[in-house]
């Protein structure tokens, strides 16, 4: 009897331990460890080295200006029979019918893609503006406009959050041999601004250039 009312007391004081480290664990934990109600992950990366298809082309799909908001912010610039069914959702649903139709291999953002004075919240509104781009897994990378800078990030942070998206190859500059210790390699800083950077595109794999790169000399 003895031992019977033992082992159910452990048993209660066991599952009372296991609810209250989940219970601390949803409430406390999970809530911090997010960036603007994003659930921090592992950045997830391309397959690389980008490279040529083996019939010499490498589509790039290019996107400029999407100026996106809060995800919600009504477009400028149409007719204004248009402007109650108009909003960054209609780019969002162009960019991925543009991804599904193209299928490039590469996306290039070539700036403002966020309109900062649309949105207090620039991480939100990067994570929406590249949804598509994310959710699509093809290798993508973007440089600033000057709109991009007008919410919440400088232009360094917006660079910086860019490169840390899934499947971005942006940089924030290039690296350069760190002086201090020539095993590692730090962000370059005697060049002006943010977002100074190449990508390299291969020869298709089993060719003879398959080992050299668009600025192979
Ligand atoms: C935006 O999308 C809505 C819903 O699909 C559509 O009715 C509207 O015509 C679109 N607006 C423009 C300007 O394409
Ligand atoms: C490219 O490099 C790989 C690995 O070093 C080698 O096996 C392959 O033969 C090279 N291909 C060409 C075309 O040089």
């Amino acid at each position: 009897m003895q031992s019977s009312t033992n082992w159910i007391q452990s048993f209660i004081y066991l599952t009372l331990i296991t609810i209250s480290l989940y219970l601390l664990h949803i409430l406390i934990l999970s809530d911090r460890l997010t960036i603007s109600h994003h659930k921090i992950t592992i950045k997830k990366h391309p397959h690389l080295p980008l490279r040529f298809n083996s019939d010499g082309t490498f589509k790039i799909l290019q996107v400029a200006d999407m100026h996106y908001g809060t995800g919600l912010t009504r477009c400028r610039d149409v007719l204004s029979s248009e402007f109650d069914s108009c909003s960054d959702l209609n780019t969002t649903w162009f960019l991925k019918r543009m991804i599904e139709d193209e299928k490039p291999d590469f996306i290039a953002f070539t700036g403002d893609n966020i309109f900062g004075s649309s949105t207090n919240d620039a991480a939100e509104s990067l994570f929406k503006a590249f949804g598509p781009a994310m959710d699509s897994r093809l290798p993508w990378a973007a440089v600033l406009g000057n709109h991009d800078q007008e919410s919440t990030m400088t232009r360094e942070e917006l660079m910086s959050f860019i490169s840390l998206m899934d499947y971005s190859l942006s940089q924030p500059n290039p690296l350069t041999q760190d002086p201090t210790d020539p095993t590692k390699q730090k962000i370059m800083t005697e060049i002006d601004g943010f977002g100074n950077y190449d990508l390299r595109v291969w020869g298709p794999p089993g060719y003879p250039l398959a080992n050299q790169t668009n600025d192979s000399r």
